[in-house]
């Protein structure tokens, strides 16, 4: 079993290039069965869940090749629309190729979805979605059977939550019906304006993604394309977050500052200097944070639940108190046990919590689930003494480098 070995009091210096959006190229790479031939995605991270979404492309026929941070899906030897057990379990994500094999091929064979463990992930959503424009979907023995009932037509689609991941199975099927989609009450994550500048690269009509309102005009013959997957918005707050637990001075680039206005204003109003360019982000931290007004996690635009680990990590060594609110999972705070094992003073009842800031000591401690895992992480760098953070493989799910990428910050961190 891996783990990192961090001994923490150093505060972070120097640049970084922030890796490509998981939660972008996953959809974008579902989303490259849609049509027959080779498309390009360019900034791809190397992270375990492309891998597995690359074993699922393969699985259903295609050819995949990886050079670097570009990968190469040609679809157009796509021979079947069943995907297995293990490969769906392992990623949350997986669920999108249901919308984008409805389209291509009339249908699509999965098993229910996997991905972190933050209480109940139901897929509802996705499933009504799909109901309203034709489809059939069986639940049986634990597999989701879907067919396209003659032909899908364009309809009207309320969600009830602006959910991601059922805005883009409706983006990605909706492109294969006839007629005119709309989706109201639409999530407007960056990475939904990713999906449909991609959806748009291969010849979809597709409008107002970033808006509560998207309506694709679907039944347009679709072609591969060539795309560049933003930056990792995650990864980047990740980053900060360090900063902001150990102190220092970071310049980020390969991101955008508008995707991360709510977690930039939280950072300073707890007192980090930052400045923001174009596609760049530099932070500086002379003092621990100070405890800042409530944090409530909320739908794009609102604070994203991402970052909610790393940065109550951040703010459990800082000073004063800061209130979260988890107000998107039921339970994502696996992380606070752990930290208390470094000494944080964080009270739970239900999705509230209450982080007290206060010097931490090293400790022996384990994440279980993605922005848990790098949240310990942060802690450990602001720590007193060595830390040994286990649970590296949630780690390598979201983040490309974070070990090489926080030494290259002056952290003394190693994977052992
Ligand atoms: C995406 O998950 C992200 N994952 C998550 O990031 C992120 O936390 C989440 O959006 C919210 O921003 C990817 O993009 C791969 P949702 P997703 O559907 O699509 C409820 C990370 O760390 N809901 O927007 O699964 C649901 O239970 C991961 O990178 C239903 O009730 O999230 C949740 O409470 C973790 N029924 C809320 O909506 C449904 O059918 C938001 O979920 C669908 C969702």
């Amino acid at each position: 079993m891996c783990e990192y070995r961090i001994t923490g009091g150093r505060p972070l210096a120097g640049r970084l290039t922030v890796q490509g959006a998981k939660n972008s190229v996953l959809p974008i790479l579902a989303a490259t069965v849609l049509a027959e031939g080779e498309s390009v995605i360019h900034n791809c991270p190397r992270l375990t869940d492309v891998s597995a979404t690359l074993g699922i492309l393969r699985l259903l026929g295609c050819r995949v090749a990886q050079e670097g941070s570009t990968i190469r899906v040609d679809a157009s030897t796509l021979e079947r629309n069943c995907v297995p057990d293990r490969l769906m379990g392992e990623l949350r994500s997986s669920v999108t190729f249901l919308g984008a094999l409805l389209s291509r091929c009339g249908g699509a064979e999965l098993a229910y979805p996997g991905g972190c463990q933050l209480g109940p992930r139901p897929i509802d959503l996705h499933l009504k979605a799909l109901r309203l424009l034709g489809a059939q979907v069986l639940e049986e023995g634990g597999r989701l059977i879907c067919r396209s009932r003659g032909e899908m037509r364009g309809q009207e689609l309320c969600l009830s939550i602006p959910s991601v991941g059922a805005t883009e199975n409706a983006m990605l099927a909706a492109v294969g019906c006839r007629g005119v989609t709309t989706i109201v009450g639409a999530a407007q994550e960056p990475e939904i304006e990713d999906l449909q500048a991609f959806l748009r690269a291969m010849g979809a009509e597709i409008e107002g993604a970033g808006s509560p309102m998207i309506r694709i005009f679907g039944g347009k013959p679709l072609h591969p394309a060539e795309h560049r997957v933003i930056g990792d918005r995650m990864a980047a707050a990740t980053y900060l977050c360090a900063v902001g637990a150990a102190g220092g001075c970071v310049a980020l680039s390969g991101v955008e500052p508008s995707h991360l206005t709510a977690v930039l204003s939280v950072l300073e109003e707890a007192g980090a200097d930052i400045h923001t360019g174009d596609g760049s982000i530099s932070m500086a931290c002379a003092a621990p944070l100070c405890g800042v007004r409530p944090v409530r996690t909320a739908p794009h635009p609102g604070f994203p639940t991402d970052a909610q680990a790393p940065l109550m990590a951040a703010f459990s060594c800082g000073t004063g108190t800061t209130m979260f609110v988890e107000n998107m999972f039921l339970s994502r705070y696996g992380h606070v046990g752990e930290l208390a094992r470094m000494g944080a003073d964080i009270q739970v009842d239900g999705r509230v919590a209450v982080v007290t800031g206060r010097r931490l000591h090293g400790a022996a401690v384990r994440g279980s689930d993605l922005r848990g895992a790098a949240a310990l992480v942060v802690a450990a760098l602001a720590a007193r003494g060595e830390s040994q953070v286990s649970g590296v493989e949630y780690i390598l799910r979201g983040y490309e480098n974070l070990d090489s990428d926080l030494a290259a910050l002056g952290a003394q961190i190693q994977l052992v």
